[in-house]
């Protein structure tokens, strides 16, 4: 039998930890490692290709630390990188180790949310123009009516620590007007991007107090654990000392962490890693 080793978190950056958060609230048992791909961070309006190849890097660096399963936190990664990932990148290279994405399990319970059957989709421009969660949320819930709405600005506000000052609500407001616009049935609204739930408050104060704000925290959290319980020849694999270490690829730690700890709740201490050298 293989060594046991953590359950890996990836995101383009910090936004992942609001994942991780839930994760670890509802399976606090189990070891984790978190890797932000802060260094080439923004990858939302990146094109295909290079998510696809930050992203292998970044899951093939975790399998290198012992991690046998891998979950995709980012959206922008799970919708252009994770079937590549998943159908030609890991057959015969990887076939004791799984990589998982946040789209799916979030388009399996989306439709649970709303009356109206009007749905709201926040993204980066690299999640919507791939359609990943119209297609997804068609299968699942094929009655309900899906507007998107890009906003490329959310996570380099977010990234750069500025979404807690005013200069933010501005850009808030204006991609939430341009997804009201879309139609005026909307009555739910889905946070399709890790990053976001930093700006909940904002985005609460500028939104009808009838529209609901969903993110993924919980819905990824109770979607692994239910994996878990189906797959215990993967559960099994999994170290379970309660661990947590904290990766990334920019070089000021010290600056991860303090941004960090806040997505996360609890002081962060980070170590630098270039994963190019995997
Ligand atoms: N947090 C990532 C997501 O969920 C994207 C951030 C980025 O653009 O790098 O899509």
């Amino acid at each position: 039998m293989k060594q046991k080793g953590p359950i890996g978190v990836f995101d383009s950056g910090i936004g992942g930890l609001t994942v991780l958060r839930s994760i670890v609230e509802q399976l606090p048992q189990y070891d984790y490692l978190y890797l932000g791909d802060n260094g080439r961070a923004p990858y939302g309006n990146r094109s295909f290709n290079t998510i696809h190849q930050y992203t292998w890097e970044c899951v093939q660096w975790m399998f290198a630390q012992g991690c046998p399963l891998v979950i995709l936190a980012c959206n922008t990664a799970s919708a252009k990188a994770l079937r590549t990932i998943q159908q030609q990148d890991m057959p015969g290279r990887h076939p004791d180790e799984r990589v998982l994405g946040v789209i799916r399990p979030t388009a399996e319970v989306i439709g649970n949310y709303t009356k109206t059957n009007h749905i709201g989709v926040l993204g980066t421009t690299g999640t919507v123009q791939s359609g990943s969660y119209l297609l997804e949320i068609e299968h699942f819930f094929p009655e309900l009516k899906v507007y998107q709405q890009a906003c490329p600005l959310w996570v380099p506000i977010i990234e750069s620590g500025e979404y807690l000052k005013p200069g933010a609500d501005y850009y808030v407001k204006q991609y939430l007007d341009e997804l009201l616009k879309q139609s005026a049935d909307i009555d739910t609204i889905l946070l399709a991007c890790t990053h976001y739930p930093l700006l909940l408050q904002k985005i609460k104060q500028h939104l009808p107090e009838d529209i609901k704000v969903v993110g993924q925290g919980d819905i990824v959290a109770h979607s692994l654990k239910d994996y878990l319980s189906r797959h215990p020849e993967m559960e099994q694999r999994l170290a379970k000392a309660g661990s947590r270490q904290f990766f990334t690829t920019m070089d000021d730690t010290p600056e991860f962490d303090k941004h960090a700890s806040a997505f996360f709740g609890t002081s962060i201490q980070s170590v630098y890693t270039d994963v190019r050298k995997c």
